[in-house]
């Protein structure tokens, strides 16, 4: 085959996280197992969007710092590498409003307004005004961010595919006008976590089911004691069904496979009790989150603002770039 001059599109990771609080297990099992992976192989931005908190938390922002504080120690705690990766605080970009403007004149209210999320959202934060501009604009602003450093992969959930689409109609009516500035941005999805909460429905913090990356093992303990188990096992002596519990749900995420098929077994055949059923996963779980902790325990004492500052530096040197080629397309 002919090498021709179509070289291979080197791969900008960009992805990002709204400081709403301590992550958990769900977060990893969801996105940053996979981030972890993907800043082996490639150039990675990853963002603490504290703007896009600002969205739906106008009323009262005075927790987004602390969260962003907790977010950016869960990440270096989980094996995000600053020195590899460049992680950044949105707000610490200014040519990201600068760039969301310009895309302001050009995108169609109309699209704004059918992204499913806006109007998903809205119903579930009832009790919050959404009928704002910077509410509309979330997408938008989601669509900035990846494009202003240079991304064109976006590792997301399947929940976030639609705003990654709306994307690339911006960036293509961005090129239409300006000439050929943004390259279209793919997500790449990351698979659906099977990972439960402790109650069975999907770990969140509203639900108050969750294990943090920043529980201790005590408290991990705690959490998985008095989880409820398959209703048949009332007695010991009582085969349970594996699926039908949380239990084994965790299990399949943290333990061996020669655990995971002995507890299964054992469930069917009332060989194990839960309370030792559980007693396996709780050790299981904290040898996992041991490391964690360990990462933790070194960056805790740190000043955020110390952190963030080189990845800040490099990002803003991205955007910057960025932002030359635009204001001259733009002729502004
Ligand atoms: N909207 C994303 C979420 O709720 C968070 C986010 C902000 C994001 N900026 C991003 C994700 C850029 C990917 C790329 O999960
Ligand atoms: Fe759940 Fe384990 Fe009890 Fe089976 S043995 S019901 S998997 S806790």
């Amino acid at each position: 085959m002919q090498n021709t001059e179509k070289t291979e599109k080197k791969r900008i990771v960009m992805s990002g996280m709204r400081p709403t609080g301590p992550l958990h297990l769900g977060h990893w099992e969801g996105a940053l197992r996979n981030w972890l992976k993907l800043q082996q192989e490639c150039e990675c931005y990853f963002s603490i969007a504290d703007w896009h908190a600002l969205t739906t938390e106008y009323a009262d922002p005075s927790a987004i710092r602390d969260h962003a504080r907790a977010v950016l120690l869960d990440w270096l705690s989980v094996g995000i590498d600053p020195d590899r990766s460049v992680v950044f605080r949105q707000s610490a970009i200014k040519e990201i409003p600068e760039l969301f403007l310009l895309f302001a004149m050009i995108a169609p209210l109309g699209r704004l307004e059918r992204v499913p999320t806006f109007k998903e959202q809205k119903a579930q934060l009832a009790d919050r005004d959404l009928n704002t501009f910077g509410f509309l604009g979330y997408p938008l602003l989601q669509t900035i961010d990846i494009i202003v450093v240079g991304g064109n992969t976006v590792p997301v959930g399947e929940d976030q595919v639609y705003h990654i689409e709306l994307a690339r109609e911006m960036v293509r009516r961005f090129n239409q006008f300006y000439g050929e500035v943004f390259e279209e941005p793919m997500e790449l999805l990351t698979p659906q976590s099977r990972l439960p909460g402790l109650d069975g429905r999907k770990m969140s913090k509203s639900y108050g089911n969750v294990i943090n990356l920043s529980d201790d093992a005590e408290t991990v303990k705690s959490k998985i004691m008095p989880m409820k188990t398959d209703v048949r096992r009332q007695r010991r002596s009582d085969p349970g069904v594996p699926e039908d519990c949380p239990v084994f749900a965790f299990h399949k995420s943290f333990s061996s496979v020669e655990q995971i098929a002995e507890v299964e077994a054992g469930c069917r055949s009332a060989a194990i009790g839960c309370i030792d059923c559980k007693k396996i996963l709780i050790a299981n779980l904290n040898r996992f989150l041991e490391p964690v902790r360990e990462r933790r325990a070194r960056f805790e004492n740190s000043d955020i603002e110390d952190l963030l500052a080189p990845g800040n530096a490099r990002a803003r040197e991205r955007a910057g770039r960025t932002l030359e080629v635009v204001r001259a397309q733009v002729k502004i």
